[in-house]
């Protein structure tokens, strides 16, 4: 008998197993492996952590793993404002904000939805329920009229609707400190600039008013909507804020000139 045939990874095997080059090889010495508990267990964890650094380390690099696209800017205060009741009414139980790259998706509700189009959300609003539509691209699509009377009885609209009334938004708008909203986003990462911040609450009010001088609004935040949205002058109201939100949703990027292969990296 041969040292090999005694090797007792093998002891026991059938003839044939014991005659394979593979199983007397790298096999037999694998054995030892499997018999020690211990020994498995520190040489997977060795394993699997090289195959997770080879995965996570080149995002260390990355600067950033949100592309840029032109376009995108942080929110108006008003909009801000309508962003906050829009999470505080619950939209998003039955609203998503994401189009996903599916031609059906596409062909519905427009081109998909790029990463940088939430990259100033916090929270974002993607959501995974659609009871309603997507609203990622809503901006625009209907006048601000309709978007009262559909938030005030959205029967009146659309018939068959199951979407609840929010015509209690008709009320007066509270935002405590606008400026402190914008430092408190700053924190956590959103550009919002010394001058919008001191401009905070003209600029909330500015927006809502189409009389107002708002040339510097819309310089701090172009292709931001201005216009009287609820038809009420008097007053400034939760429903201008959330409309002021609904029709910017979506319409910062310019698709016409967006070419998603200068992103390719
Ligand atoms: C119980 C589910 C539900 C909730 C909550 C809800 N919606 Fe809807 N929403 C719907 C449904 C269903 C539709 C489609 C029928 C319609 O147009 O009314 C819809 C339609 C819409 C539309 C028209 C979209 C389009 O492309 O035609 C907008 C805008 C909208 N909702 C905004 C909101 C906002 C803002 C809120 C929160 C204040 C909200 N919804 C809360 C169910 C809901």
């Amino acid at each position: 008998m041969s040292k090999k045939d005694d090797d007792s990874a093998l002891k026991g095997a059938l003839p044939e197993v014991k005659a394979d080059p593979i199983a007397r090889g790298l096999l037999s010495r694998h054995g030892v492996i499997e018999r020690n508990a211990t020994l498995l267990l520190v040489l997977s964890l060795l394993v699997v952590s090289v195959g997770g650094i080879v995965e996570i380390a080149p995002l260390f690099y990355l600067e950033n793993t949100i592309e840029k696209v032109e376009g995108v800017r942080p929110y108006s205060p008003l909009e801000l404002a309508g962003r906050n009741i829009y999470i505080r009414e619950g939209c998003y139980a039955c609203h998503s904000q994401m189009i996903r790259p599916f031609r059906d998706e596409v062909e519905r509700y427009g081109p998909y939805s790029l990463a940088a189009e939430s990259m100033y959300d916090h929270p974002f609003q993607w959501g995974s329920k659609r009871t309603g539509p997507d609203l990622a691209r809503v901006g625009g699509r209907y006048s601000d009229e309709w978007q009262v009377q559909h938030l005030t009885d959205p029967r009146s609209v659309v018939p068959e609707s199951v979407m609840p009334t929010y015509a209690f938004l008709r009320k007066e708008l509270v935002v405590e400190d606008p400026a402190g909203h914008l430092v408190a986003n700053r924190r956590v990462g959103v550009p919002y600039t010394d001058a919008m911040i001191e401009n905070a609450a003209t600029d909330l009010r500015a927006q809502a008013d189409p009389e107002a001088d708002t040339s510097a609004l819309l310089d701090r935040y172009p292709k931001a909507v201005v216009s009287d949205f609820d038809g009420d002058r008097q007053k400034l109201t939760e429903m201008d804020a959330l409309v002021a939100y609904l029709q910017m949703l979506g319409t910062l990027v310019d698709f016409s000139a967006y070419e998603p292969e200068l992103n390719d990296r």
